[in-house]
């Protein structure tokens, strides 16, 4: 404690700003400076808390904070702009960190005892994280102490500087001797200002993610959460605060987002002053973390971004983030293989025999990959139906009598069109699932989520495994691991079709995710040449945590193109378009029974890294088929410059009548742009299309009008379409660099 001491002591004194590079500590005043953001926040010399100066635009000077009149009840802590607010002490507003201590209490006093700089960013055990080498980040660690109770928390804070992101997570060390108990950890927690600003969320349901909602921050919390066990359809871990003068192309945007899979909590909380606290991280109904003396709690990872370029601005910061610092998979930068699934095209209704001959067709269409989807598994209950097998992953021997390999070779057989190339063989595994009527179930009737003897209740006949049980990580581990030896595998789409009701613990989230995260760092490291592929009944798992082990995720069970063009602009709000997978399916559409033509759901699936069909072949109209070769040829052509291009969302589905989406290749040599016409109109006349992130004095030549005009023509007058009068009608326009 005394050697602590002098070190603050000393840190207090020294006057010499100590860092170079992106992290600057002036004594303690800290300053994280990126190309376009800075961070800035301070030790209180006389009391040790931790105090929020600034997190905005470039502003590296400490400036004397808000002057709030003090009287009445709100004073002290309340009235400041704090980093890591706890529990008592004067602060009302909502704690990043609630403990309680073993006698009840739930008081804490974090103050301020070390800290260091360190290049480069330490991962985080156990977690998904961002990563980077010491050109790219560099992090700040603060060490605080609550010397009642002797408990230390870690707080890091890295920033990306060309990403302008800031991530943050922290650890809560029991160096007491009793055990605690977390009751509440929210990840990111800033206090910004009394300014006016309005949350952009995206929220949803089944076949329905990612709808983008605005809404003023008022008094009191504006908040929401998942508490499905993950984070789930209904909401994603991500939103951004906007200045309500902010547009896609300009103004102040900070976007936040949780890299976790779990239940989680987003609050912006303003108070009588107008300050705004933004806390981001596990729900506290899921929480309720045990401690005992000597163990150590790690939050998840939050990272935000700032952008003074809009709110486009801060979705390429947040792309260019995920893809070259967070998705560690082979595949985040390489084209991925055109596929066909079978879900659409054959359901349940899959044995070798049917298989084949979809691969067959599968094979004239100049697919790549071909993907077989539920149902093949099952010998005591057979996967004939969504009422059994599941957990039980054997082949079926009725649908694959010599099990998978001949069967796979059989796959392989074929080559993709006009090549040389085996048709590469994939398949669906749903590894967290069981349900009752299985053998697995049978076996272990406990290694499912469930509290004492309440009834388990089922959702689409099915319970959820409790991977934070090690037994149960290991099965899964042995399971996918002996599927992937048995036959030549190369993609694998993980699916996992339910939410968490019973729990025996709120924790039981918490762990089991941290159980999972095992187990799918276990797999991608052993077998880093698959392709895997997320999926949770569509988008319900695709999130940044995932996005660490995977490089790609299912995006909608909803394949009515129209639908998904609103859901994928949502999507991209965060998450990159390179991290979507994208699937042209039949017409009329199996939910929404719309008709819409190839070409559309083709470019709307073309938008997106993993691009692929879902249907049968075999029931495609002559005029689909013929469609289909130029199809094939635009996807080689767009599939780079999605995986590695910058993305522009030039207008959204929400608000025009003419949706479109640009993106701009690494070398900016070409850009594409995907141009929809919704609905048919007599009048008014389409907008011009004004394209975005072109060079201004460059010229480029288009395959409209063959006309070669400047990047500030594209951007400023921008061009004309020409639309038919039917509805759902799509042009991809390709520009040159001349
Ligand atoms: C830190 O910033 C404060 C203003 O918040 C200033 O008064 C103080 O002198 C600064 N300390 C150092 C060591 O620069
Ligand atoms: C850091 O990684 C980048 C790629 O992100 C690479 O270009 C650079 O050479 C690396 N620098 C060091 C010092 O390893
Ligand atoms: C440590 O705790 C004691 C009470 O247990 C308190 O008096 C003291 O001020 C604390 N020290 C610091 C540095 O906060
Ligand atoms: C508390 O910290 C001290 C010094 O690091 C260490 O020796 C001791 O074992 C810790 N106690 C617990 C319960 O972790
Ligand atoms: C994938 O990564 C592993 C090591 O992480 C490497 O051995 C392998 O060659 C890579 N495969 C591809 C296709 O890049
Ligand atoms: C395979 O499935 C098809 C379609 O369901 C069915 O017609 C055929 O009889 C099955 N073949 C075998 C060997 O089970
Ligand atoms: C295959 O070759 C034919 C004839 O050259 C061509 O028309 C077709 O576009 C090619 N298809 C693919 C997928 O390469
Ligand atoms: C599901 O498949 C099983 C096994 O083939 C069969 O007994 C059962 O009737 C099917 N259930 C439904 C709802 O189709
Ligand atoms: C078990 O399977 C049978 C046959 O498909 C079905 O009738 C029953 O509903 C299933 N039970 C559960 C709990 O899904
Ligand atoms: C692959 O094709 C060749 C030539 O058509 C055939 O002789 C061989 O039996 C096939 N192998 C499998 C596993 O189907
Ligand atoms: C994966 O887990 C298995 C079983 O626990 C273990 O034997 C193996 O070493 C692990 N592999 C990796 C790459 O972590
Ligand atoms: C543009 O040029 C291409 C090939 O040079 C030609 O086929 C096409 O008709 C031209 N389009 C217009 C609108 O001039």
């Amino acid at each position: 404690m005394l050697v602590t001491l002098v070190i603050s002591l000393l840190a207090f004194l020294s006057d010499g700003a100590v860092g170079q590079g992106p992290i600057t500590a002036t004594g303690t005043n800290f300053t994280l400076t990126g190309d376009g953001v800075s961070y800035l926040f301070h030790v209180d010399r006389f009391s040790g808390d931790l105090v929020s100066d600034h997190f905005g635009g470039r502003a590296t000077d400490f400036t004397p904070p808000a002057a709030i009149y003090q009287g009445g009840w709100s004073d002290g802590l309340t009235n400041t702009r704090r980093e890591f607010p706890d529990v008592g002490r004067s602060d009302f507003r909502l704690p990043a960190i609630h403990i309680q201590h073993e006698s009840g209490s739930t008081v804490s006093e974090f103050l301020y005892q070390t800290h260091k700089v360190v290049e480069g960013k330490p991962p985080l055990p156990g977690l998904p994280s961002t990563y980077g080498n010491e050109s790219d980040v560099s992090t700040l660690i603060v060490n605080l102490y609550d010397n009642y109770s002797d408990i230390s928390a870690v707080l890091s804070y890295s920033i990306f500087p060309r990403e302008n992101a800031i991530a943050r997570s922290f650890q809560i060390i029991n160096n007491g001797t009793s055990q605690i108990t977390i009751e509440r950890a929210a990840s990111f927690s800033a206090d910004l200002p009394n300014l006016d600003l309005d949350m952009i969320e995206i929220h949803g349901d089944w076949a329905h993610e990612f709808n983008r909602v605005n809404r003023k921050i008022d008094y009191g919390e504006t908040t929401f959460r998942s508490t499905e066990g993950y984070s789930s359809h209904i909401h994603n871990p991500f939103f951004a605060l906007v200045s309500p003068s902010t547009t896609e192309t300009s103004g102040e945007a900070w976007g936040f987002n949780l890299l976790y899979t779990g239940s989680f909590q987003a609050t912006a909380e303003r108070f009588s002053h107008g300050f705004i606290r933004v806390l981001l991280g596990l729900n506290p109904l899921h929480t309720n973390i045990p401690l005992k003396p000597g163990e150590t709690f790690t939050s998840p990872e939050a990272v935000s971004v700032y952008s003074s370029t809009g709110i486009g601005g801060m979705s390429r910061s947040f792309h260019d983030l995920y893809r070259n610092h967070l998705s560690r998979s082979n595949y985040t930068h390489q084209i991925r293989p055109i596929l066909l699934n079978s879900w659409e095209g054959l359901g349940f209704e899959i044995n070798q025999t049917s298989l084949v001959s979809l691969a067959g067709e599968a094979e004239e269409l100049g697919v790549q990959l071909f993907v077989m989807d539920d149902g093949w598994f099952g010998v005591e209950y057979p996967r004939n139906n969504d009422s059994l097998g599941l957990g039980d992953w054997t082949p079926n021997p009725a649908k694959f009598p010599d099990g998978l390999r001949p069967f796979v070779q059989q796959v392989n057989n074929y080559t993709v069109l006009n090549t040389s190339t085996p048709l590469q063989f994939g398949i669906w595994v749903e590894p967290e699932m069981v349900d009752p009527n299985s053998t697995l179930y049978h076996e272990h009737p406990d290694w499912v989520l469930h509290s004492d003897r309440y009834q388990r209740t089922l959702t689409r006949n099915q319970l959820v495994l409790n991977v934070g049980l090690p037994e149960v990580q290991e099965f899964i581990i042995s399971t996918i691991s002996s599927i992937i030896d048995a036959a030549n595998i190369q993609y694998i789409k993980w699916d996992n079709n339910r939410g968490m009701h019973e729990m025996s613990r709120p924790s039981d989230d918490y762990s089991y995710m941290l159980g999972l995260y095992r187990v799918i760092d276990n797999l991608t490291t052993a077998y880093p040449n698959i392709l895997w592929e997320g999926c949770a009944s569509g988008g319900g798992r695709f999130d940044a945590g995932l996005l660490h082990y995977w490089p790609q995720h299912w995006t909608s069970d909803n394949t009515d193109a129209s639908n998904r063009l609103t859901i994928q602009m949502g999507t991209s709000l965060v998450y990159p378009p390179s991290a979507m997978s994208c699937h042209v399916s039949a017409i009329p559409n199996g939910l929404t029974h719309r008709n819409i033509s190839i070409e559309y759901r083709a470019h709307v699936a073309l938008m997106c890294g993993s691009f692929g069909f879902e249907l049968n072949p075999s029931e495609l109209s002559t005029e689909e088929g013929s469609a289909i070769p130029s199809i094939m040829e635009e996807a080689r052509k767009i599939n780079p410059i999605v995986i590695s291009g910058s993305f522009y969302r030039l207008a959204i589905p929400d608000t025009s009548n003419w949706p479109a989406a640009q993106f701009v290749s690494s070398a900016g040599d070409q850009a594409v742009v995907f141009a929809f016409q919704q609905q048919a109109t007599v009048k008014p006349a389409p907008p011009p299309l004004k394209m975005q992130g072109l060079d201004p004095s460059a010229s480029y030549r288009n395959n409209v009008d063959n006309g070669t005009y400047s990047g500030a023509t594209y951007m400023n007058a921008g061009i004309n379409l020409q639309w038919e009068t039917r509805d759902y009608q799509s042009k991809t326009i390709w520009l040159y660099r001349q």
